[in-house]
């Protein structure tokens, strides 16, 4: 079972200059809650309870007063800092210590999943033992992401990243789950044209080795990456309209901790302090008196 996972939240962020001049994007709002959370409620609904934050420089502070060290949640938050954005792949080098001999689940901090039977997938992924996997969705415009050909039984046939030319309209989400391989494979890359190493590269080495493998998200779910402003918005009305129709919310870490029984209802009181007088904290005052 994968038991560590990275969460990537870095990044110079210019494309929402000037919101991300002073803070980091990950902590600015989707809907009633910083976006951290729903990367950090995926692992933890994928029952990985040792987290790395990977941070920019200089960020570190933001972020603690957040997330401090996960005790409140009964998981374990460590915090590295990524001296300059050198790629996805630098994540599996900044946190070589973090990930020590285990396998290890990545996830890129600007990216939003929902879906049926998430919970079920992402457990299932967990078990990977060997090799490198990938979760696909469709795109309407595949040359905004990594994309993914596939054949009739998911097995991938090719790989690129922002592809001008038509690949496929399977985007390769940001979410990844690797052997203890991925380390020594994302050392030996080399930087591209662009001065980073490419994700691509190291999902490559793994193609070339028939250690690749993908799941696809299906038509009931979505993904969103938050890369822009206009993804911000469109992800918290997505995410309002969800919330308020049910009365249920997408990504209430103390929810998934307290079903996970990570935590107690006692727990909850002390993070009702914590957050203050919110409609969050109501949210978690009804979650104790059920
Ligand atoms: O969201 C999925 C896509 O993410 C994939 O389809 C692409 O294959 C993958 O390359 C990536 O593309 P993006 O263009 O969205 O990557 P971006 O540079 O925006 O980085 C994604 C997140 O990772 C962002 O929150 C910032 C953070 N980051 C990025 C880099 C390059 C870091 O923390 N450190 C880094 O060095």
């Amino acid at each position: 079972m994968i038991k560590k996972g990275i969460i990537l939240a870095g990044g110079k962020g210019t494309r929402m200059s000037p919101l991300t001049k002073a803070v980091n994007k990950q902590l600015l709002p989707i809907y009633d809650k910083p976006l951290i959370f729903y990367p950090l409620s995926i692992l933890m609904l994928a029952k990985i309870k040792d987290i790395l934050i990977i941070v920019n420089k200089g960020q570190l502070d933001q972020y603690k007063k957040l997330l401090p060290n996960g005790n409140n949640l009964g998981i374990k938050i460590s915090y590295i800092e990524q001296k300059k954005p050198r790629g996805l792949p630098d994540a599996f080098v900044v946190g070589e210590r973090f990930i020590g001999k285990d396998n290890v689940a990545m996830i890129l901090g600007d990216n939003f999943f929902y879906s049926q039977s998430l919970t079920n997938k992402l457990i299932e992924n967990t078990k990977l033992k060997n090799g490198a996997k990938v979760i696909l969705h469709k795109v309407q415009k595949p040359e905004l992401y990594g994309v993914a050909k596939v054949n009739k039984n998911n097995k991938i046939l090719a790989i690129k990243e922002k592809p001008k030319k038509f690949l496929s309209d399977l985007a390769i989400t940001g979410l990844y789950f690797f052997d203890n391989k991925v380390v020594k494979y994302a050392k030996n890359l080399k930087p591209s044209q662009r001065g980073e190493v490419e994700i691509v590269d190291l999902l490559n080495i793994y193609r070339s080795k028939k250690k690749l493998t993908a799941q696809l998200i299906g038509r009931g779910g979505a993904w969103l990456d938050t890369g822009s402003i206009d993804d911000f918005y469109k992800t918290s009305s997505f995410v309002s309209a969800i919330e308020n129709r049910q009365g249920l919310k997408i990504a209430c870490i103390e929810e998934i901790a307290l079903n996970n029984g990570w935590i107690t209802k006692k727990q909850i009181l002390s993070l009702i302090k914590f957050y203050g007088n919110c409609d969050y904290s109501k949210y978690l005052r009804n979650l104790i008196k059920k």
